[in-house]
């Protein structure tokens, strides 16, 4: 583990076996009294099982993290994601189901067989969302994992319509109010490809398929974008051939190549009819994470976190990771505007200088719609990693950061103060390591300024985790994604 403070970030990739419930975190400050609710959030926690580590940061074994407020008091749990992939793991002492860049398959015959016998990862341990209702952990698989938002424990995978069918997926649907369904896409493997978009209504109803698309070389997505009317499918040019996927030994994100020749390309499907719109390429990028997207003169503002490659998944290993090595891949926020129409090109404009991830917008007021603000984790020049948080006014370009030495801040979970209508009304909570006590801390943030309101002390190293929820109250009994 490395040990200078500039390093000191790597203990943010440490083993957290402890499970503990503590009805009273101690406070600074005063939490806003309208804040009564639940953030829910996973990430990885466990990356040494038995004699053994996994590979990448995204390969850690899922816990599940609960801060409950009331009355100015925050609660808090935790709890390992007791997965099907994580009793396995257990049992083996080792990763049990291939994993982003970690594989237990050890032997051609073994790889062989899972092909005809395929068992999916269903570590839930990259974002919390809802299905009909019920929270769900999710990973890059489609077995969302239920689980009670009050003890943690694992209630079952959420089922899924075979009419979706499909082998990966993402963990970032998106939620249409006005639909009343979530939209996600999976990919089916095979000698023809297809990618799938599909409905999850919030009723609890079966899932619907809305488009396909047939592929020669599907392309890794973690994310896609969605306006009122339209779903987009950012392909990017880091693709696999399904076919020597199959028969190579390498893990998962191993068998894709960056193939910048082919370009970064947008497929436009509506949302109602299914129908493909349009597809527009225009130069190679990579992203994990979309922003928002809407609909302005006749076009699409598609707005993402972009990289010049794929170069980020390389550093995010964890061995390089837990030795203090710098993660210098800067995503940028960026703008792109894609011609509804066949003809026209597509133009890229930078809304931010510098590095922001994790992003968040006031999804329930802005998803799909024109928006002005954008918060995400920032680094600093002289920053290793993510070191702190950005507030973005897209109107006017400028940038608050909230900032403090040897503090890793995670993502800013937007909260809004009820029954506020104003963009931006609300509070920013982040889940920060303080590398310096070797503790983290719950910090509350007015959403504009990013001044300090209140944070709540925990007693231990909470890993670096990837996405959560926030759940007013009067919700919890029946979940709805802010
Ligand atoms: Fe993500």
């Amino acid at each position: 583990m490395a040990g200078s403070d500039r390093t000191s970030f790597a203990r943010g990739f440490s083993d957290l076996d402890v499970e503990t419930n503590v009805a009273r975190l101690p406070v600074k400050g005063a939490f806003p009294p309208w804040l009564c609710g639940t953030l829910l959030r996973t990430g990885p926690a466990k990356f040494d099982i038995g004699a053994t580590s996994v590979n990448h940061w995204f390969d850690g074994l899922a816990m599940l993290h609960r801060f409950s407020f009331a009355d100015g008091e925050v609660a808090y749990s935790n709890r390992f994601l007791r997965s099907d992939t994580f009793q396995r793991s257990m049992d083996r002492g080792g990763l049990a189901d291939g994993g982003f860049a970690t594989d237990p398959c050890r032997t051609l015959f073994q790889r062989v067989a899972s092909v005809f016998s395929p068992r999916f990862t269903d570590n839930g341990n990259v974002n919390i969302d809802s299905f009909g209702g019920e929270p769900v952990a999710l990973t890059e698989t489609l077995l969302p994992v239920r689980f009670d938002p009050e003890t943690l424990a694992v209630l079952g995978h959420h089922p899924m319509s075979a009419e979706v069918g499909g082998m990966i997926s993402i963990a970032h649907p998106h939620h249409d109010a006005t639909r009343q369904c979530r939209y996600s896409y999976v990919v089916e493997f095979g000698r023809r490809s297809q990618y799938r978009l599909f409905a999850i209504p919030d009723d609890g109803s079966a899932q619907r398929v809305v488009a396909t698309m047939e592929v020669d070389k599907p392309s890794y997505m973690h994310s896609f974008a969605m306006t009122e009317r339209y779903l987009i499918l950012t392909e990017f040019p880091l693709v696999v051939d399904p076919l020597r996927m199959m028969l190579n030994l390498s893990p998962f994100i191993r068998n894709y190549r960056w193939l910048p020749e082919r370009g970064l390309r947008f497929h436009v499907f509506e949302k109602d009819s299914g129908r493909h719109v349009v597809s527009h390429t225009t130069e190679a990028a990579f992203a994990f994470h979309h922003i928002n997207a809407f609909e302005a003169d006749g076009e699409l503002k598609i707005d993402a976190v972009v990289y010049p490659d794929a170069a980020i998944i390389d550093q995010l290993y964890l061995s390089r990771l837990r030795a203090g090595e710098p993660v210098t891949a800067t995503g940028q926020p960026t703008r792109f505007t894609v011609p509804l129409a066949d003809h026209g090109t597509v133009t890229a404009a930078s809304l931010a200088s510098g590095m922001l991830e994790l992003p968040r917008i006031d999804y329930g007021r802005c998803a799909g719609k024109p928006y002005r603000y954008v918060w995400g984790n920032g680094r600093t020049p002289d920053g290793l990693f993510l070191d702190s948080i950005l507030r973005v006014d897209l109107e006017t370009g400028a940038v608050a950061r909230w900032f403090v030495d040897g503090c890793y801040p995670g993502e800013p979970v937007f909260v809004p103060r009820p029954g506020s209508t104003d963009e931006g009304d609300g509070v920013i909570i982040s889940v920060v390591l303080d590398a310096h006590c070797g503790t983290s801390f719950l910090q509350i943030m007015d959403s504009i300024s990013l001044s300090d309101i209140a944070r709540a002390q925990c007693l231990h190293t909470i890993p670096f985790g990837l996405h959560g929820c926030y759940y007013p109250r009067a919700e919890e009994g029946r979940m709805a994604r802010m």
